[in-house]
């Protein structure tokens, strides 16, 4: 918490919420609110709320909520130094430098520092394939059919032997700029020998892809052997600034290209393949399944993602699930089908650039993808098994959501089967009455749970002490929305303190708030992302939103729920040596575990 004095204030009266968010989400005016379409998660009706007053943002759908900083940590994908400084740069304002780099360390190297490394050891490698020691590199590079454009492109190179050849060549270039082992080591350029101590570079005798992020900086590698020795690929671990799963693999390049559409790749050297071949809107998760985060952050620059991985059986269930992330924050998929190659880079080499373009144009869409699957696994010469593929396909189409979409389908399905086209409609409708009830009692059944507390992630306690979480709340969200107050509810005879909270969750929000207090003169939501996440500042948002809908939020509102809570923490006293189930569970837990 080292921001200058008034620092977020000033930083958030010049960002507005209203406007920084309207870039991201078209809003309309509610009263003195304004809603639009939640950009976090998939929604057809707005409930996505921003409250100019209390300069926050909270969704009533998926409870997603902050303030600016916090909206755009989540939209760009940054941490929240990097959201600080991005509202920085949108209102003109000097980004405080010393703390900025202070805070960007982790184990006391900086992001910079990683980035600079990293950004000096692309250009060895690269250098390397016009020297003697790198030549193997080139001529495998070149056995793959990249010609020295592309290597240039995707500033391809090679880490050299530099085992076999009694070279220090990468570790001495690299202290000769000037980097020191500390950040060698935290740039998972070089790794530590356990028997002699001494620094060794991580990546020999390896083909080297750099991982370029969007705003181009090298943050990572992934290097081939040149072989069929295992591993065939080396990538970095996370480092200070560089998270797998929200990095892609060429979306520096694709991100000018995929507004309609964008090609997820599996590997490198499909990626590679289809830009070489003409189309720079292919992208790869780094040699993980693809993550949520992935997918928002393709949902940012895309409508429709073409999934083109391996058809086997890993690759189909990979597709399943890239399938499932992507529709969840509302983007289009299709699954692409390469008939004999296995992956893009052979489909092209085999075929060319044309055949796989048109492949791309009539790829499958989703939908169709899942109809031929179920009208696959049933004998339709069958009665019985017809009409389970039948039903299976009503259900399916009542998954649509537009009319036009379910008539064009209704249409097409209907004369496959060579069924009437009416009758099929009403089953489709009658199995879409049906889907919406058991979703709205899926709906009020998961709201149940969640204000009684019952699988509650961000406070597990609450479902053991309902009746003080709930006062809690209300509490904290007065205080959230009026932090004067906090003086007085601190002191004299309220004297409210940590030991009056029952829920680990609230009490740290509390003790939080004390900090601030202390730390800044006064609490601002701003603060929170320095020691909260995401989810938690959306649940803390929620009790300041929750508040907002109430007329009364005072003093004597707190005092009366301050008196629940500490008649609840006395009951909890009396049951003092009386043990809970839980706590009797817990304990046999544990004496099993000895
Ligand atoms: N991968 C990995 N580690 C491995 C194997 C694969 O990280 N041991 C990742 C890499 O990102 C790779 C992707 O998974 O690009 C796909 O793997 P694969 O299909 O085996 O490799 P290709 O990219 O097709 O490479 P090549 O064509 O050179 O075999
Ligand atoms: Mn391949």
């Amino acid at each position: 918490m080292a921001l200058p004095e008034g620092f977020l204030e000033d930083l958030k009266f010049r960002n507005p919420i209203e406007d920084v968010i309207s870039s991201y989400v078209s809003l309309k005016r509610a009263g003195s609110n304004l809603v639009g379409l939640c950009p976090f998660h998939n929604e057809k009706s707005p409930s996505f709320t921003v409250f100019p007053a209390t300069r926050g943002f909270y969704c009533f759908g998926c409870g997603a909520g902050g303030d600016a900083i916090t909206f755009v940590m989540k939209a760009e994908n940054l941490d929240y130094i990097g959201a600080v400084e991005h509202l920085c740069k949108r209102a003109g304002i000097e980004m405080p430098q010393d703390d900025y780099a202070k805070r960007r360390g982790e184990d006391d190297v900086k992001k910079a520092r990683v980035f600079a490394a990293n950004r000096d050891a692309a250009r060895f490698y690269h250098d390397m394939l016009s020297k003697p020691e790198g030549q193997a590199g080139l001529a495998y590079l070149r056995s793959r059919g990249l010609s020295d454009a592309v290597i240039r492109r995707f500033g391809l190179g090679f880490a050299p032997d530099e085992f076999t050849l009694r070279k220090n060549l990468f570790l001495d270039h690299m202290m000769g700029l000037g980097y020191t082992e500390k950040e060698l080591l935290a740039s998972f350029l070089c790794a530590k020998s356990q028997k002699n101590g001494r620094l060794y570079p991580i990546f020999r005798n390896r083909v080297m892809f750099p991982v370029i992020d969007i705003t181009g900086e090298v943050v990572a590698f992934g290097g081939r052997v040149m072989d069929a020795s295992k591993p065939k690929y080396l990538n970095s671990s996370d480092t200070p600034g560089f998270k797998k799963s929200r990095t892609l693999f060429a979306l520096n390049y694709a991100k000018h290209a995929c507004a309609e559409r964008l090609v997820l790749c599996e590997g490198y050297m499909d990626v590679i393949a289809v830009h070489a071949a003409g189309m720079p809107n292919a992208v790869a998760t780094l040699g993980t399944a693809i993550t949520a985060e992935q997918a928002r952050i393709m949902a940012r620059y895309t409508k429709e993602v073409v999934i083109a991985y391996d058809m086997d059986d890993a690759g189909r269930r990979a597709a399943e699930k890239a399938i499932h992330l992507l529709d969840g924050v509302g983007v289009r998929t299709k699954i692409l089908k390469l008939n004999g190659a296995k992956d893009p880079d052979e489909f092209i080499r085999k075929y060319g650039a044309d055949a796989f373009r048109l492949r791309l144009d009539d790829s499958e869409n989703q939908f169709d993808y899942r109809c031929s699957t179920v009208i696959a696994s049933h004998d339709l010469d069958d009665f019985n098994d017809r009409m389970a593929c039948i039903s299976e396909l009503t259900a399916l189409l009542a998954t649509l959501h537009t009319d036009v979409e379910r008539d064009v389908y209704i249409g097409r399905i209907s004369e496959k089967l060579g069924i009437a086209r009416e009758s099929l409609k009403n089953d489709v409708l009658r199995a879409r009455k049906r889907q919406e009830r058991t979703r709205e009692k899926e709906e009020t059944r998961r709201q149940i749970q969640q204000s009684a507390g019952y699988g509650d992630r961000i406070n597990p306690d609450r479902s053991k002490y309902r009746r003080a979480a709930s006062a809690e709340e209300s509490v904290l969200g007065i205080l959230l929305l009026y932090p004067e107050l906090l003086a007085e509810v601190v002191s004299g005879d309220i004297a409210l303190c940590e030991d009056d909270f029952l829920t680990v969750f609230n009490r740290r929000v509390f003790a939080f708030l004390v900090r601030c207090r202390e730390e800044h003169g006064r609490f601002d939501l701003g603060y929170l992302g320095e020691v909260f996440n995401d989810e938690e500042i959306g649940r803390i948002t929620g009790m300041q939103v929750a508040r907002t809908k109430l007329t009364q939020n005072d003093l004597s509102v707190i005092r009366d729920n301050i008196a629940v809570l500490r008649e609840e923490g006395a009951k909890e006293k009396q049951k003092g040596g009386e043990l809970s189930t839980d706590d009797l569970m817990n304990i046999i837990k544990s004496r099993k575990g000895n």
